[in-house]
């Protein structure tokens, strides 16, 4: 029977598996210290995800002003397919989630597996930022996702009959 994958905070202490972990997975990795950096701001969801005591998994998403940007995300080689990267980003907005939300991420046009997956969750593209990428120059994919419902505070005021705001 497959151990049960359990989803939670992103420490510190789980970086040297991290690090593996995206080392297999992306061409260009993350160093240590940009992970260092991304787990250090206070408005940040760092989440691991963790089956048997190993991490399999990882998404990381920064707050800039008032947009959720999607930084890293990735799973184990090994254990792709399995809904790893599902139950992150459920829990992510589990967590950020309400009327309103913005979220945003750039991916290469080249990572359909990627985009597959963000879609799936309602994010869609946006536009494309030109030779992103400094290996290969590949484009990004800039997409979004907003949240149904409006941000607290932009709802319109209410009007009168005349139609004047009070
Ligand atoms: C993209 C990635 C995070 C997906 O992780 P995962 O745990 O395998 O994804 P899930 O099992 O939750 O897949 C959910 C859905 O995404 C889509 N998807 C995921 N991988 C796919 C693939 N290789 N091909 C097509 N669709 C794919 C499918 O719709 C899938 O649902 P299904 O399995 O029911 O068809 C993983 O492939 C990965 O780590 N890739 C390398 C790192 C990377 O590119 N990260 C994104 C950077 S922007």
């Amino acid at each position: 029977m497959t151990p049960p994958l359990e989803i939670r905070r992103l420490t510190y202490a789980d970086l040297p598996q991290v690090i593996a972990v995206e080392r297999r997975a992306f061409g260009t990795p993350w160093s240590l210290a940009m992970f260092v950096l991304e787990l250090s701001k206070p408005s940040g969801i760092c989440l691991a995800a963790v089956r048997d005591g190993h991490i399999v998994g990882y998404l990381v998403c920064s707050r800039y002003d008032v947009v959720w940007h999607v930084m890293n995300v990735a799973v184990d080689d090994r254990l792709r397919r399995e809904g790893v990267a599902t139950a992150l980003i459920e829990r992510l907005f589990a967590i950020a989630d309400g009327p309103g939300e913005r979220y945003t991420l750039e991916v290469r046009t080249s990572n359909e597996a990627a985009i597959k997956l963000y879609e799936r969750f309602g994010f869609r593209a946006a536009g494309r930022r030109r030779g992103y990428y400094h290996d290969n120059r590949e484009d990004a994919v800039i997409m979004w996702r907003t949240s149904e419902g409006e941000a607290p505070g932009t709802a319109s005021p209410p009007q009168n009959r005349a139609g004047t705001a009070r």
